[in-house]
């Protein structure tokens, strides 16, 4: 017999999530043969999870909700993305917007973090994978419908490489900017589909030049990624990309730091002493809302970030040099 396990397990939280999972799903023949195999697969999980969390389903049952359960977390990513857009314009803060809507117990507060667009292997391919299918069975607006969690986050991706160039007074070029964080999500090394790697390549694209930081990441690792997205070679690259072993090398004589990842340590820098090394006036973007915005503002700091109108009063005091 042949039978459908898929896994739930996230990157950073992969054990914990086998140890514990919201739920076991095993799909198999409707069959006597299949019933008897799911059972036996059933009976090892039963060693550790309660019996009421292990779903036994047709084999195509099975397959469709690992699809599905993945498009809808990239689908709630996107649609906070779409909202973080409006709170830009219009002043409502997309952190606050998110609270409140998901303390509703019908929506929940998980993956609504708005950020410069989701990343990782799975995500985008298995809403693809999705997209794929409706067509296949001829559900044009299906497939539609799934098509526009993709270019939401092709979209937001851009969107935050536009708003970097735009505020730097329209010009990257020959500007030193410090990236900080090319995993596509923080614990991990993992660099697959990171948003990371299409707003550098935006942003070399427009002759900046970049030096990059990640806790995790191997510098080989970035290279290689970049030269696949940019069709530079990897002697080319040398040329727009350094490498930081540490944040501050990155942000020493920059004009601009970008948080791309969220990464724990980044919460925990000193910023006046960063801000004291950088070209002023200084430029921070958080693509990832994770630092405490006024208090950069009142370090002297330009701050932009996805889903929040910057602060009023930054501009005082900043002229360029
Ligand atoms: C995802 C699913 O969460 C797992 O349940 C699934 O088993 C796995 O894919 C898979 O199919 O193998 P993973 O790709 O490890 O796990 O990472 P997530 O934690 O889901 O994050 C995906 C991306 O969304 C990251 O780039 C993350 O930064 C982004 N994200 C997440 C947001 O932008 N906002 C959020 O609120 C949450």
């Amino acid at each position: 017999q042949v039978l459908s396990n898929p896994e739930f397990l996230a990157e950073g939280s992969a054990i914990h999530d086998l140890l514990a999972p919201d739920r076991v799903l095993i799909g198999g023949d409707e069959t006597i043969e299949g019933s008897l195999a799911i059972k036996k697969l059933s009976w090892i999980y039963e060693h550790w999870v309660p019996k009421e969390k292990i779903l036994t389903t047709n084999t195509w049952s099975s397959e469709l909700s690992k699809l599905v359960a993945n498009a809808f977390l990239a689908q709630r990513i996107s649609s906070i993305n779409t909202i973080s857009a409006i709170c830009e314009s219009t002043g409502a803060s997309v952190s606050e917007v998110a609270k409140a809507v998901g303390l509703d117990s019908r929506i929940g507060p998980k993956f609504l973090n708005a950020s410069i667009g989701f990343g990782g292997s799975c995500f985008q391919k298995d809403v693809y994978n999705l997209i794929y299918l409706a067509e296949s069975l001829k559900l044009e607006p299906v497939a539609q419908y799934w098509l526009q969690v993709i270019k939401i986050n092709d979209w937001q991706r851009e969107r935050f490489a536009q708003m970097i160039v735009q505020n730097l007074f329209g010009s990257v070029s020959g500007k030193k900017i410090a990236i900080y964080g090319f995993a596509f999500k923080k614990d991990t090394a993992d660099t697959r589909e990171s948003s990371s790697i299409y707003v550098c390549r935006y942003l070399i694209a427009e002759g900046a030049s970049l030096h990059i930081y990640d806790p995790k990441v191997t510098s080989d690792r970035i290279h290689l990624d970049l030269s696949e997205q940019t069709g530079l070679s990897e002697r080319e690259l040398r040329n727009h990309v350094k490498i930081a072993n540490e944040p501050y090398e990155a942000a020493k004589d920059s004009h601009a730091i970008v948080i791309c990842t969220e990464w724990d340590e980044f919460t925990k820098l000193d910023y006046e002493l960063i801000y004291s090394t950088m070209q002023k006036p200084s430029f921070l973007f958080d693509g990832r809302l994770i630092l405490d915005h006024d208090h950069l503002v009142s370090m002297g700091f330009n701050v932009f970030c996805v889903g929040k109108k910057p602060p009023k009063n930054q501009f005082l005091n900043q002229s360029p040099l």
